[in-house]
């Protein structure tokens, strides 16, 4: 713990406009300077900070805070990293006061860990200068001298002993601690890594803390990698990213592959935004980190069936760190690609237009995958299961527009009304259109036929088919979506447990019925469910026409058999009655 007086006294000897300028170049604009924004796009300044109020603060996005906030939000430090950082700006140590002697210790091996992996990494890279078959295949695979050191890659020479050559105390236990010697069982030690091409893997603030290997040419694995260590973490670390911090904030976009060579290649060619899962999938730390620096995250896979599995698991990952304003899209390549493969045959033009046209956002991936994976999603039961595995996902997402938005599609795709499948999900939504705050897109003003509202009531609130007097309608002559109304009505009277769409929709499997059923829930738009007094009274109204009209249909009827062929006697009462009823009604 950093004790809260010293944060305040740093924050005092900390001039805002020195650390931020330092990254992001001010100019002075009368009190205050200013420069265009480090946290979004813009061509012209409105990203202001103040010496005055030692704060900095965006006209354009809203980004604000100190100088702390800067270099967490900015270089995505951590809290106690950005403290030891500006402690080390103004030349002031930070107290450990309240860290235990075990806490301070394991501080001080985390920096010799470090410490024995800088000097692995500087021996890797000499030894790649030195070795004309590790050059060789770099060239081969178009990896340019620049940017192999960009990367810092190395090599691992041959011989189970080559590191002996930089730790004079091979037996140093840290050597094993740090990925960097493997233990035998009679406590011999040797090199992890030997005859591979190495690739340095660093933390966010650029220190080496693992490597990858690379075998020249065949050989198995074919990559290795450090262990999980004091310093590395692969569920929390990706490769690339301290490279592409710079890029990622410029295009306000990371792109996220599953390979080293992918990194490094797509650097090369000038797509430097790009950063790697290390060999593990995609986790929600990782894609926490990246929604810190950016606001749009293109996951990129090979388009063989391994990459779209890896899709589905960051997919998954991403739900729950979704924000509104954030973005995550997917980007398949053509199966025989990969990322490396790709940029190498058509350029970064080639590659970048690709990305701009096949990139599909996180909702209509989810949507198409579910779908597919649900291959008979027409039945019933097809629709169920679906729901089945819709649900966690959809109950998953942070972001809650985008959710909103999500359930609608979904909703509209298995044909359930959207109100049904939220209280499916546990979701309770305010009746919130009278008060004006449901902000969907307004439906098309699309007018139904009295029997067609009353058929899309009964389909909604199934519960509404007790109210229909069905033998008072069902001796009408009626036309066919008035007979509907009356059939559903009656079949739901005769379905006990029939009180909402979902039951309605399992209830119906092989009825005739289903096809207009069906024939409503594709035609639902977002709307708000009415209250229920109104709904009833509304209903009760449309049903009291609907009758009141079919007498109306009946007693024509009558009335022209009677000019025609004469009726009996059963008809000329229903006749007198008719007549009376509807002169009533006027
Ligand atoms: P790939 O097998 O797709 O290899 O592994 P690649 O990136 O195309 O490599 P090149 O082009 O043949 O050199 C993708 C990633 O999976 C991890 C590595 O992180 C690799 O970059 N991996 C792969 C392993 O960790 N171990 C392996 O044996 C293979
Ligand atoms: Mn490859």
């Amino acid at each position: 713990m950093i004790p809260q007086d010293f944060i305040d006294r740093l924050l005092d000897r900390v001039d805002i406009v020195e650390v931020v300028d330092r990254q992001v170049p001010l100019k002075k604009a009368g009190q205050n300077y200013v420069a265009c924004c480090p946290f979004h796009r813009e061509k012209s300044p409105s990203f202001s900070v103040s010496p005055q109020k030692q704060f900095y603060h965006c006209f354009g996005c809203g980004a604000h805070g100190n100088a702390l906030t800067f270099l967490m939000e900015h270089n995505g430090m951590g809290f106690v990293d950005a403290v030891h950082a500006l402690a080390e700006q103004v030349g002031m140590a930070v107290p450990q006061t309240d860290t235990t002697p075990a806490q301070q210790a394991s501080v001080a091996r985390q920096y010799s860990l470090q410490d024995c992996l800088l000097q692995a990494a500087r021996f890797y890279k000499y030894q790649l200068k030195h070795s004309p078959t590790a050059i060789d295949y770099l060239k081969r695979r178009g990896v340019t001298g620049e940017i192999a050191a960009r990367f810092a890659i190395g090599y691992a020479p041959s011989g189970w002993n080559a590191l002996q050559g930089v730790f004079e105390d091979y037996l140093n236990p840290q050597l094993v601690e740090a990925g960097l010697l493997v233990k035998r069982e009679d406590g011999s030690r040797y090199d992890r890594f030997r005859e591979r091409i190495m690739f340095p893997i660093r933390n966010r603030k650029g220190q080496i803390i693992a490597f990858g290997g690379r075998v020249l040419g065949q050989g198995e694995p074919k990559y290795l990698n450090s262990p999980e260590t004091p310093l590395f973490e692969k569920g929390r670390e990706l490769y690339g990213l301290f490279e592409a911090r710079q890029a990622i904030r410029e295009h306000n976009c990371v792109l996220v592959v599953e390979g080293y060579m992918d990194v490094v290649m797509l650097a090369q060619h000038g797509i430097d935004y790009v950063v790697a899962t290390l060999g593990t999938s995609t986790t929600s730390h990782h894609i926490h980190s990246l929604l810190r620096q950016t606001d749009h995250i293109v996951f990129c896979f090979d388009g063989d069936a391994a990459g779209k599995k890896a899709a589905w698991r960051a997919l998954e990952s991403s739900l729950s760190q979704l924000r509104d304003g954030k973005r995550v899209s997917f980007l398949f390549l053509p199966p025989e690609h990969d990322p490396d493969s790709y940029v190498r045959a058509y350029g970064q033009a080639g590659f970048e237009a690709y990305l701009q046209q096949q990139a599909v956002p996180l909702s209509a991936y989810l949507l198409q995958a579910l779908l597919q994976q649900q291959g008979e999603h027409r039945s019933e039961e097809g629709r169920a299961a679906l729901l089945q595995q819709a649900m966690p996902l959809l109950k998953a997402i942070a972001a809650p527009a985008l959710a909103t938005l999500l359930r609608q599609r979904f909703a509209e795709q298995i044909g359930m009304p959207v109100a049904e499948l939220e209280r499916l999900l546990g979701i309770k939504r305010a009746w919130v259109g009278r008060k004006g705050q449901f902000t969907a897109q307004p439906a098309p003003q699309i007018t139904y036929s009295l029997p067609q509202r009353v058929l899309r009531w009964l389909v909604l609130y199934p519960t509404l088919a007790h109210r229909v007097p069905v033998e008072e309608l069902a001796w009408q002559e009626a036309t066919e979506d008035v007979q509907q109304c009356i059939a559903l009505s009656a079949l739901i009277q005769s379905l006990p447990h029939c009180t909402t769409t979902g039951q309605l929709i399992q209830g119906l499997q092989q009825h005739p019925l289903a096809q207009p059923v069906l024939a409503v829930l594709h035609t639902l738009r977002p709307e708000s469910d009415p209250e229920q007094h109104e709904l009833e009274s509304e209903f009760d109204a449309a049903i009291a026409a609907l009758l009141s009209r079919s007498a109306q249909q009946r007693l024509e009827h009558l009335k022209r058999k009677d000019r025609e062929s004469g009726l009996s006697r059963e008809e000329q009462y229903e006749m007198v009655r008719l007549s009376i009823e509807v002169q009533g009604k006027r």
